[in-house]
């Protein structure tokens, strides 16, 4: 008998990849330039130049058994140290090269960390909305996923309910700022006053509780004065789970890492959990070319103007025509509250008009849609009729 959990998670795909697929179909239908598709988190700018650059000049002047063969596990210790010093050099922090391991993605990263501070029956509390998969992760490592729901008015953390849902099963709590679906960045006023609350919890509890900071989309922020706090200066037990997917356009490249915070209880015994949760989920030695290539890109990021001139023509649309829309200070997506109760029902009724948006059920979030605008400008502009259309057929107009 094959695993019955498995088999039902590979069954049913996502929501979002069944739009997806739905939205390949009607293309071929009724031609691409008339579907609308906001369904996937694909990064539509292009990567930075300097990683094209850094790609030939590897491929031209790096031993193919080099270039192509096995790092150590956790991963190139010169890569390792070039992403600790631009760490420490960005944030003011004291980052250690031997507490990185590098992973393919934010995905792995994720895996790994929850495999690494799990054990059966222990509690993750996450804030919803919340990016889909953090469920699969959670259960896959023997946890129970414990939901917040998040505060209405500008989706920050709802600390009062925070505070109320650790129990002393609580072992690791996710943030995700700049946030997957909201685009809210979560504010050092908020961050301070829930790791107030961790560190209280921990003592009263007698465990640590760890912070785990899922952050594929730290470098994309619209406003210089929107900042993205560094979690390991708020919070001794934290866990960075990074990804170079969305900052450096490479989704597909799979390289990201996971960092331990040097100031962590037992930091050495948190790492090598962390390196024997990859080993146990074969994920040792992220793919080594796009290793080599970090220490020329960090810092570099694809044309984030691209996506606040996305946010702020749609915004600006959206809600001239009547929608409540939160603006999103990063990422790159729009939750829109939806025009009847049921989002399904309203993404149903958005397809009438070849508009493809994601419902928020699936990120435990009840009457909204996401709207992924990394797409062309193009698009969006063209697809603004659409949405009048979709507002006024509820109006009755
Ligand atoms: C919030 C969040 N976490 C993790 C991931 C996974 O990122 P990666 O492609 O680096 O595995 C995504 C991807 O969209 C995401 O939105």
């Amino acid at each position: 008998m094959i695993n019955e959990k498995m088999l039902s998670l590979g069954k049913k795909s996502s929501v979002i990849r069944e739009i997806f697929e739905y939205g390949k179909k009607r293309k071929n239908e009724i031609g691409a330039e008339n579907v609308f598709d906001f369904s996937l988190g694909n990064p539509s700018v292009p990567a930075p130049e300097a990683v094209n650059e850094t790609l030939v000049d590897l491929i031209k002047n790096t031993p193919s058994t080099l270039l192509h063969g096995y790092t150590s596990a956790p991963g190139d210790i010169g890569v390792r140290t070039a992403i600790a010093n631009y760490i420490n050099e960005t944030y003011g922090t004291n980052e250690l090269p031997e507490n990185i391991f590098m992973t393919c993605g934010a995905a792995a990263s994720l895996t790994i960390s929850l495999n690494a501070v799990l054990n059966k029956g222990e509690e993750v509390v996450v804030f919803a909305p919340f990016f889909p998969e953090y469920r699969v992760f959670i259960e896959k490592a023997g946890g129970i996923l414990h939901s917040v729901k998040s505060r209405e008015e500008d989706f920050q953390p709802d600390l009062e309910k925070f505070e109320q849902a650790i129990t002393e099963k609580t072992k690791a709590v996710i943030i995700n700022s700049p946030n997957n679906p909201t685009g809210a960045v979560l504010s050092e006023e908020t961050l301070v006053a829930l790791s107030d609350i961790l560190r209280e919890k921990s003592e009263h509890y007698s465990h640590p509780i760890y912070l785990i900071s899922d952050e594929p989309y730290r470098e994309l922020v619209y406003d210089k004065e929107t900042k993205v706090p560094y979690v390991t200066k708020y919070y001794e037990n934290s866990i960075v789970c990074y990804s170079f997917s969305k900052s450096l356009s490479l989704p597909g490249e799979r390289i990201g890492y996971v960092l331990v915070s040097s100031t962590a209880d037992d930091a050495r015994e948190l790492y090598f959990a962390i390196c024997g949760a990859a080993r146990s989920l074969g994920y040792v030695c992220a793919p080594s070319i796009f290793q080599y290539l970090i220490p020329d890109a960090l810092g570099k990021t694809g044309d984030i103007a691209v996506y606040k001139k996305n946010r702020d023509i749609l915004y600006t649309a959206l809600t001239s025509y009547g929608y409540r829309v939160s603006k999103p200070d990063g990422a790159f997506y729009l939750f829109v509250k939806a025009l009847e109760s049921d989002a399904k029902a309203f993404c149903e009724k958005a397809k009438k008009y070849e508009l493809l948006l994601v419902p928020s059920d699936d990120f435990d979030y009840e009457g909204y849609v996401r709207i992924s605008y990394c797409v062309s400008t193009e698009q969006i502009e063209r697809s603004l009729e659409s949405f009048e259309k979709l507002y006024k057929d509820y109006e009755g107009v």
